[in-house]
């Protein structure tokens, strides 16, 4: 029997007509699938999981403080876990206050809170091209405009954005960036770039979101501060910017846990946001992720998990020269999860690509999906966080396959996007 389609009858919020569901939540389905390797979503590395030291903490939780982890708790979280935060942001360069955090439900809640206090209908958002997905649908909700700013290697080009803004006709609202291993993009804007983005803020009262999911998983070179930081150097500039953090990818994406630094006058506004969405984030979580900083151990084991990113993102990239040497244009990452690259052959269509990779049992994202507008068909984004070495090169066998498979049936050597 077929569905009535009520679509038209439940006259659904206009918001919500022009956006699509996440194209990497859709091919998560596949990844599920016996034998199939997922250079798709930028999902932690299983082994890596401290499944020891969260039974611990949660036992702990449980027996010293069970009332308070199962309790209703304040919105913008719980003392001892805004405490513990501070001790994370102290080791990435950044002196903040207990008050200054929020903690929101995973980092996702803090880029919708975000959009939620800044974001009118038609207002305009600056994002990097590419820019992370999840971030383009919340800002698409909000009903905003995007305007595009290229990224090279060293991150988003803060000249292309200067001129933007000196000959804008209506000013953009607020900057979303990614700044260090970006997602997808991988790359990592330099200081001297940080600073300009500030100064541009500073100039033109923009106000700037710094995402920083990816910044412990650096497999070389030196860390660079994040903006909040270098604003304290910049007159003024700490009013223009404020910083979304998580735990997702250091410890776990289940617990939920992500935190927002803001200048006070927007916390109020995102603290009461946040009553409206889930009154706060879960004390049970909370409680057990506080309780889990403060031990150490993830301090303890920060190295050896970087280690085997690195080790991945180098196996990757070993793979990339042995199956499809020449292929692919990319610079190596590095750190976080994830290698942005472009086919040489730009009729190469990633998303039909991707038809002819299922079969061989290998996915990744096709990178037009990273695009606001004008998306690139022949990006590719992989991502190297889930797959062990191993398979990590088996895969990428798979995806060379798939391109000859490809070539071979289609009329012009190149498959169109259906
Ligand atoms: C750039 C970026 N921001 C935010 C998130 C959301 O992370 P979470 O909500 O799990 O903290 C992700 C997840 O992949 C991401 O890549």
């Amino acid at each position: 029997m077929n569905t009535p389609n009520y679509q038209a009858a439940y006259n659904v919020a206009t918001r919500m007509r022009n956006v699509s569901s996440s194209a990497i939540r859709d091919l998560l389905k596949h990844a599920a699938e016996p034998g199939m390797i997922s250079l798709a979503g930028g999902l932690p590395a299983p082994d890596l999981f401290d499944f020891e030291g969260l039974a611990k903490a949660s036992a702990d939780v449980m027996r010293d403080a069970p009332v308070s982890a199962l309790q209703y708790g304040v919105t913008a979280g719980q003392p001892d876990l805004r405490k513990a935060l501070v001790e994370l942001m102290n080791t990435r360069g950044a002196a903040v206050d207990a008050n200054d955090i929020v903690v929101t439900t995973g980092s996702q809640q803090g880029i919708d809170l975000m959009a939620r206090v800044m974001l009118d209908k038609d207002d305009i958002v600056c994002i990097e091209r590419p820019s992370y997905l999840a971030a383009i649908q919340t800002f698409a909700l909000s009903e905003a405009k995007f305007v595009g700013v290229e990224v090279d290697d060293h991150g988003m080009d803060v000249d292309a954005l200067e001129k933007m803004l000196d000959t804008c006709a209506v000013k953009p609202k607020m900057i979303y960036t990614v700044a260090t291993f970006a997602n997808p993009s991988g790359a990592t804007m330099s200081l001297a770039r940080r600073k300009k983005l500030l100064q541009l803020a500073v100039k033109h009262e923009v106000f700037v979101v710094e995402d920083d999911p990816y910044g412990e998983l650096r497999s070389r070179g030196d860390s660079l501060p994040p903006l909040i930081t270098i604003a304290k150097e910049i007159p003024g500039a700490t009013a223009w910017c404020g910083y979304v953090s998580t735990l997702s990818k250091i410890l776990s994406p289940g617990f939920r846990i992500g935190w927002m630094i803001l200048p006070a006058a927007l916390r109020n506004y995102a603290e009461i946001a946040k009553q409206g969405m889930d009154l706060h984030t879960s004390t049970f979580t909370q409680a057990v992720a506080a309780r889990y900083l403060e031990s150490g151990r993830l301090y303890e084991r920060l190295p050896s998990i970087r280690a085997s990113y690195k080790e991945r993102n180098e196996a990757l990239a070993d793979a990339l020269k042995r199956h499809l040497a020449g292929a692919l244009t990319y610079v190596q990452p590095d750190g976080g999860m994830f290698l942005w690259a472009k086919w040489c052959d730009t009729k190469i269509n990633s998303a039909a690509l991707l038809k002819f990779a299922l079969p061989e049992k290998m996915i990744f994202v096709p990178g037009e999906h990273f695009y606001a507008d004008q998306p690139l068909h022949h990006s590719i984004r992989l991502s190297f966080a889930t797959p062990t070495p191993k398979q990590l090169d088996e895969g990428i066998r798979r995806l060379a396959v798939a391109v000859a498979k490809m070539r071979i049936s289609s009329t012009d050597g190149i498959a169109q996007a259906a």
